[in-house]
């Protein structure tokens, strides 16, 4: 298997069996994003205490790339502190799937950075 096909296999391990997927009652907030191109939808719900994500899940439906990207993100950002998280460069995103996406598809991984870093906003965490 090239590295290029892991990949593809990892993304699509988090898509078939999402991690972190489902609901939290009585969230720090909760918010819906959606990519206006083809309607697809992440919403992220977050526990933040002390600054620090507490928790993190994700409902969502679209393509394999968004919804990849949205369990890997809550892998990703789950304990860290919300400054952490507002920090997180589009780039990382790109890097933590590893694959080559073009443009459209870049927008379908990047749908859960922006649906969380809105959420924090939201909380009243602004960008750092
Ligand atoms: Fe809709 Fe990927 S095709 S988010």
């Amino acid at each position: 298997m090239t590295d290029e096909e892991e990949r593809m296999e990892v993304l699509l391990d988090h898509y078939r069996s999402p991690h972190n997927y489902g609901k939290i009652e009585n969230p720090t907030a909760e918010l819906m994003e959606y990519n206006p191109v083809c309607g697809d939808t992440v919403q992220i719900f977050l526990i933040v205490e002390n600054r620090k994500i507490r928790e993190i899940k994700f409902m969502g439906r679209g393509c394999s790339v968004s919804q990849g990207s949205a369990s890997m993100l809550t892998d990703l950002v789950g304990g860290k502190t919300v400054d952490e998280a507002m920090s997180i460069a589009p780039e990382q995103i790109v890097d933590m799937i590893g694959l080559p996406l073009g443009p459209s598809r870049e927008k379908c991984a990047l749908l859960p950075l922006n649906a969380l870093q809105k959420c924090l906003k939201k909380a009243g965490f602004g960008k750092v």
